[in-house]
This record gives C-alpha cells, structure tokens and sequence, in this order.
C-alpha cells in the first residue's frame, strides 16, 4: 500500500490541487483512493467533492469517537473516497492539540492505515497537509512511504524548505529505519511567458535547486507550469471540476502518477 502526504513549508504551492488530481488519476487506474484532507488551517476538500450534509471528520476517528469506516465518504468518481477535515471550531482543538495528545492522534493513524489497507481494500491514502510544519502535518509525514514537496519557484519558499530539510526527514528516517522513505520535490506553476533570457535564468535557477535537492536525497519528481487555464478553472462557481482539472494537466501529471503507483 503506498501513503503520500503533500506538503510545503510555504503556502499556495498547488498542494491540494496535486493530492486531488493525483487520486482522481489513480483511482481512475483502477487504484482505491482515500483522500484525506490534513490541511486544519485551510482545508478544502468540500470544494473540489461537496459533501451532501453533516460529515463526520476525520478528526472524529482520531479522537476515538467514531471508527474508520464512519469518517470515510464516497466520491462521484469510482474508487475514490474521502474523509473531510472538520468545521472550524473543531480544528481549532486539533491546532491546540499538545504533543501528548499528537502521539495519541499519531498511534490513531497508524491503526486507521491498516485497517484501511487490510479490511477496506483501499491501494492508496494521501493526506493533503497543511503548509509549514506543525505537528499534525509531522504526523502525516512521518505516517507515510511517500511524500511530495510541493515548490514554487520563489526564493524565500526554496530556501525555507530547503534549510528545514534536517529537521523534517532526518528525523523521520530515524523513526521508520524499517520503511525506508521515498520523497521526490515537485516544480509547480513555473511561470512560461517568459523571454529567453529570463527563460533560462530560470532554467538554471531550477536546475541549481533541484540538484541541490537531490544531493540531499529528494529526486526531482516533475515540473509543472504556471497555467491561466488552471487558475481559472479553480474559481468554479460551484463544485470545482476535477475531470476538466485532470484533463488540462493530464500530460504534466503522468509522471507523477507513475511514480506514484
Ligand atoms: N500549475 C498551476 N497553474 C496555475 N495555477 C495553479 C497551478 N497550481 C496551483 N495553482 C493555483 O494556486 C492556488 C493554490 O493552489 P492549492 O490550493 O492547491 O495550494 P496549497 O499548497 O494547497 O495551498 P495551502 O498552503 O493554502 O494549502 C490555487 O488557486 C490554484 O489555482
Ligand atoms: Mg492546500
């Protein structure tokens, strides 16, 4: 079973568009997703799938009152489910939450992960984190196989990850000797209308980076441009449309999903 987390010092990376288009496409393989949405500052998956009343957070299996099960939600896409972050009074509780209590909330998903992989049949959970490094975006890390960094190319975003790279994996690799970790950075919204001087200023900024990257052992996964008709698709007046999303980044994403598996 592969579990991938997305995630980025800095916010407005693309992250949550690449957790849902990345299980929209596996599912559509024929892969059984579940798409946790990790993010309790800005969440947003009733967006992209809103949900029909009342759902159950996922944060109401993490605090023990409701099984796996009752925090999952189907999509209208085959093999592909989703469990919601919850209203804003309650994430307040989870942001609040002390260590203790995330070691509590970290053995929850551990269990939550086999039961998911065991019982319910599913290939493929991705958490959609929210930005910077609090402890339940550790937790989802440090839970997962794989994960996705999700950078733009801005200066203080690069470098903020980059130099925070021996606190986030370092640690994690001490935690999980056993499953050796898989992590690849992503270039999103590299800007295209460009002339050719700053094109390839440009080029060799990323090529520095991801090599930069790559010595610390974070292989570049693919790089995605900056594309107006993706912008204005995420406006949608009412549900965003994930198929027409998938379908103008289709060609970018297939490496990912690839990788992905
Ligand atoms: N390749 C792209 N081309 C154009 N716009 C993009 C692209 N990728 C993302 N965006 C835009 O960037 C914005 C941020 O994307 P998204 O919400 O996925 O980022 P995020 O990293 O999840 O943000 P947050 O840190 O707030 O959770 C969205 O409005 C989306 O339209
Ligand atoms: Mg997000």
């Amino acid at each position: 079973m592969t579990t991938l987390t997305l995630h980025s010092i800095k916010g407005g990376s693309g992250k949550s568009l690449i957790a849902v288009l990345s299980a929209y496409e596996l599912s559509r393989r024929g892969k059984k997703v579940l798409l946790i949405d990790g993010d309790y500052n800005a969440p947003c998956l009733d967006s992209f799938f809103p949900p029909k009343g009342d759902e159950n957070p996922f944060t109401s299996f993490l605090s023990g009152g409701s099984d796996l099960r009752q925090v999952i939600y189907k999509t209208g896409f085959t093999n592909l489910f989703v469990s919601y972050a919850p209203s804003p009074d309650l994430r307040q509780e989870v942001l609040r939450a002390d260590v203790r209590t995330n070691g509590m909330y970290l053995k929850r998903i551990l269990e939550g992960l086999e039961v998911a992989h065991d019982k319910l049949g599913f290939n493929t959970i991705i958490f959609d984190n929210s930005s910077g490094i609090s402890l339940p975006a550790i937790n989802q890390l440090s839970c997962s196989n794989k994960s996705i960094i999700v950078l733009r190319p801005v200066r203080y975003g690069i470098e903020s990850t980059y130099f925070q790279l021996e606190t986030i994996y370092r640690k994690l690799r001490y935690a999980s000797i056993s499953s050796p970790r898989n992590d690849i950075i992503v270039w999103n919204q590299v800007p295209q209308k460009v002339n050719d001087a700053a094109g390839s200023k440009l080029a060799e900024y990323l090529e520095y980076w991801s090599a930069q990257f790559n010595k610390a052992g974070i292989k570049l996964g693919t790089s995605i441009p900056y594309m107006d008709e993706v912008a204005v698709a995420m406006m949608g007046l009412g549900e965003l449309d994930v198929p027409e999303l998938a379908r103008i980044l289709h060609d970018h994403f297939s490496p990912l999903i690839d990788w992905i598996g």
